[in-house]
Order: C-alpha cells, then structure tokens, then sequence
C-alpha cells in the first residue's frame, strides 16, 4: 500500500455519472487510508484541490463540478491521469461501544460515509444513513446506499421533492429523542455541521464531524485550512465534538 508525499500519476479507470453536477472517478492507484481522510488531486500549470476519498484500494473520488478546478476534471475521460498527493489529515473513528450509528451526509458530503458505512457493516449494530440535498436532483449516492446490506438511508430535501421536507437534523431528531443512536458521523456543508453539534449535545450522542476548509499545503504549513484553532489538514477534517 501507498502513501504519496509528491504527486504521483494515476490513471482514470472508469467515470460514473452520479447526478447532473457530480461525477466518480476510479482510479487505477491503491492508497494506505482509512474513511474520512483525503487526497489532493493536482492538474499541472493549473491546481490542486482536496478531495475525500470514497475508496482507498482503488482509489475512488467523487467530485462536484463547482468551479474551474472541478470542472476540468469533469472533461478528463477513462484513461487520462489525475496527480494525487496523500492521503492525508484523521479519518472518522468509531469507539467499540458505539454501536448504533447515524452517518449523516450533506451534497458531496456522503462520499466519505458510504465507505465508512461499509467499513462497519460486520461491527454496528445499525447504521442509518441520512442524506440530505437541496431538491431531489442533488441527493447523491442514494443507489450505493441502498445497495448496502443496511437500512434504506433517510432523505431530506429542503424544497421537499424527495424524502422528508425539511434539513437531515429533522431526520435525525426523532431518531435521538428515541434514544436509538450511540454516534453521529457526518459530512457536508459547514451549516449543517453546527447545527448537528448542538443536537448531538443535547442528547448525549458524540459526534464527529467532517469539516472543509480551504487547504494548499495538506503538510500543516501554509494554515490555510485553520478552523477554531484546529489546522484540518492534520487535527482533521474529522473532529470529535460532545
Ligand atoms: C477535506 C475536504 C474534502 C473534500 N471532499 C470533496 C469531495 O469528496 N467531493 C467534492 O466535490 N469536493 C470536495 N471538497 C471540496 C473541493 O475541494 C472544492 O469543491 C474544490 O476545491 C473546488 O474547486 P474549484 O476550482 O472547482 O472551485 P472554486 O472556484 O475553488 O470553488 C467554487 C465554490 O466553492 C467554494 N469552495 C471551494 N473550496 C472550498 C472549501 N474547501 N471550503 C469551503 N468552500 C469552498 C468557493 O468559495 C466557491 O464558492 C473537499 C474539500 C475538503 C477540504
Ligand atoms: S492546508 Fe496548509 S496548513 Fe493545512
């Protein structure tokens, strides 16, 4: 197994359409990594951008088309190369008693739960998925989770096109008041994150959570990604909250 300090080439193995802005590419590269840590994914004389990873052997990333970077890499096709510095930063950590588990994932945010999700299939006792979007067209990886040998995830749409109308701590709520989750795992936007932190609290259920922030370096030098004194590029993405 492999951890990559420089850039190393890899090359595109498959590209799976995933919704009408987000793509996952499968990449013919093995990485030593656990769920929650992630690459920096370089196109030379352009960028270099931090990307989770959905599979460490092969590598799999998913990718949202937001802006220039990710948009260039929307056009690459099977066999094209993809430079890929890490894998980097903690990945999500289960304690041995925590055994029923709401993994809870915003947008993009799902992509490093589905392989946490996998990971714990022989452990938890449950694990319920929660994936939450703006409408219907932006839920993501809803397939791959029902594909588990787990329960259906649980949707939520802001505009209420699919699933629970409303935010995944709507879904979730119910879930802690009836006393059903040891440990909440999560991923996605920063506004979903704060708002599962209190709630966590409130009931008495740890959790960890993945946060984004802006990253150059991945080395802890630059501080790009500082966060509430936290450098996430090595204390995170994922930090223990409650
Ligand atoms: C640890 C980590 C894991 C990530 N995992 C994924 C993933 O699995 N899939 C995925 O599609 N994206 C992921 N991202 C985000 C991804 O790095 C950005 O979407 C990408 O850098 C956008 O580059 P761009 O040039 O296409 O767009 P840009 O023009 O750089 O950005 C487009 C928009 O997104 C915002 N934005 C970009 N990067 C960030 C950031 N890091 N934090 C907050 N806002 C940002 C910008 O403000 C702008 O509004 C992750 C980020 C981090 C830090
Ligand atoms: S990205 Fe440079 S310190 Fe974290």
């Amino acid at each position: 197994m492999n951890r990559f300090t420089l850039p190393a080439a890899a090359r595109i193995a498959a590209v799976e359409t995933d919704n009408y802005r987000t793509k996952t590419f499968v990449l013919d590269m093995r990485l030593d990594a656990v769920p929650g840590q992630f690459v920096m994914a370089w196109l030379p004389r352009f960028d270099e951008k931090p990307f989770s990873l959905v599979n460490a052997d092969p590598v799999t990333l998913m990718i949202t088309a937001v802006g220039p970077f990710t948009r260039l890499v929307h056009d690459l096709e099977v066999g094209d190369r993809l430079w890929l510095r890490g894998s980097f930063g903690s990945g999500f950590c289960v304690a041995e008693k925590q055994k029923r588990l709401a993994l809870v994932g915003g947008g993009y945010g799902v992509a490093p739960l589905l392989w946490l999700a996998r990971t714990q299939l022989d452990i938890a006792e449950t694990i319920t998925p929660i994936i939450g979007a703006r409408t219907a067209c932006d839920l993501l990886y809803t397939d791959r989770f029902d594909a588990l040998a787990a329960p259906a995830p649980l949707l939520a749409t802001e505009d209420g096109s699919r699933g629970l109308r409303g935010r995944v701590t709507d879904a979730l709520a119910p879930l802690l008041e009836r006393g059903e989750i040891d440990g909440i795992f999560a991923c996605g936007p920063h506004g979903m994150l704060a708002a599962l932190e209190p709630l966590g609290r409130q009931h008495g259920v740890p959790c960890q959570l993945s946060w984004e922030a802006y990253m150059r370096c991945a080395i802890g030098i630059c501080g790009a990604c500082e966060h509430e004194g936290a450098v996430l590029c090595l204390d995170g993405p994922v930090l223990s909250a409650g």
